[in-house]
């Protein structure tokens, strides 16, 4: 088992950070990073032409080693909505077709969908909360020869109960439907694979899970996708960019692969670099490991939750990273800020207490955040 990641970490001992699926830290060698790319840019004679493209070719091959994808399968995205509506945008819809997502999915899944049923005259349904917590059967059950696509993510964000994206890959296949999804609560810390899901679209966003900066993301675009229609038509997206002396050349033909769907400005000398910094470091540990560590947390949790009367979902249904604690009657009013006051850092979802441990956390932290919550629930007035 991997050890806990602290040592790598700016956390100090006070703290008991358990909201990477809210905000992920970065290490401090990526804010080391950060600071000479902030400092290169007070003296911007040090950027060169490569860098425009060497840095944005190291976010492909991390992120595409991430998923088992090629590095020529992958843009840069600055957020979850803009790989969204890049999916959107390319995704044929016929009038009366439907667009499947889950109830109280995290909306930058969702609006580009509604608006889209409007324009084709399609609809969007939506999967409910199955009373038997399993999402996977109930999204298996809604597809059907009527499905334009299925944008899920595969886990719910506010519990992180688990969907099967290999079922619903195979299903959406075999009627005909189109595959986007969006990984930011997993991505990183829950293995995933391309070519076991085939989706036509994923999305991610770097700054919880993924340990990178903010307003940078990256995108999956299926080979079979990849002449479709960007949103920008970015000077860097075409054959030959390189070449700054003739960029007035115009171009009709794009770079290969997924470059058109690239963001402009790709070549973000401040944000990139620390997102490839917090790539490496996620490859480097490996996912599986990181996976088996953060899950050791998870159960530990649900363990301590169960013996306390709360509820949370089974194991099999949830994913490694991300579970709920479950107040059946809603959190009580009284706990978030007994944890605030004493630096526990969770988020409210609902009527759950969402946990997201990451590499840096320990049984310690859980056992911090545990003495409160017993502290509060079985003795409210100690
Ligand atoms: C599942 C999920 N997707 C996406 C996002 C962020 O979306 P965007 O990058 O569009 O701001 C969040 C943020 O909480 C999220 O939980």
């Amino acid at each position: 088992m991997m050890k806990c990641q602290k040592s790598l970490f700016d956390i100090p001992d006070g703290i008991t950070y358990l909201n990477a699926a809210y905000m992920g830290p970065i290490t401090k060698e990526a804010a080391e990073i950060g600071k000479q790319a902030v400092q290169n840019k007070l003296n911007p004679w040090s950027i060169s032409i490569n860098d425009f493209f060497d840095i944005p070719d190291k976010i492909y091959n991390l992120s595409s080693a991430l998923i088992d994808a090629q590095a020529c399968d992958m843009a840069i995205v600055p957020s979850v909505s803009y790989g969204i509506a890049i999916a959107a945008n390319n995704i044929k819809v016929a009038k009366g077709q439907k667009i499947i997502v889950l109830a109280d999915q995290f909306p930058s899944n969702i609006y580009r969908w509604q608006e889209l049923a409007q324009e084709k005259d399609a609809f969007v349904e939506t999967v409910s909360w199955p009373d038997n917590g399993d999402w996977t059967a109930a999204i298996l059950a809604a597809i059907d020869e009527k499905t334009a696509l299925v944008a899920t993510p595969n886990a719910h964000w506010t519990n992180g109960t688990k969907i099967d994206l290999v079922a619903v890959g195979k299903r959406s296949r075999a009627v005909g439907a189109s595959l986007v999804l969006d990984l930011t609560q997993t991505l990183g810390v829950m293995p995933f694979s391309v070519k076991d899901v085939d989706p036509d679209y994923m999305v991610t966003g770097c700054y919880k899970w993924l340990l990178g900066p903010y307003s940078f993301g990256f995108m999956y675009v299926a080979p079979r996708n990849q002449n479709g229609k960007p949103i920008e038509e970015s000077w860097i997206g075409r054959k030959g960019a390189d070449n700054f002396a003739r960029l007035v050349d115009y171009k009709d033909e794009y770079a290969a692969g997924a470059r058109r769907f690239d963001m402009g400005e790709k070549s973000n000398f401040i944000n990139a670099p620390i997102a490839a910094s917090a790539l490496k470091l996620i490859n480097d540990l490996g996912v599986e490991h990181i996976s088996n560590y953060i899950k050791s947390l998870t159960n530990y949790i649900a363990e301590r939750a169960i013996a306390l009367g709360l509820n949370v979902a089974d194991d099999k249904q949830r994913v490694p990273n991300l579970i709920g604690i479950n107040f059946k009657d809603g959190v009580p009013a009284h706990i978030a800020p007994a944890l605030v006051a004493k630096d526990i850092f969770v988020s409210i979802r609902g009527d759950s207490i969402r946990v997201a441990p990451h590499i840096y956390n320990d049984k310690a932290d859980i056992d911090r955040l545990f003495d409160v919550l017993e502290k509060n629930l079985i003795n409210p007035k100690d």
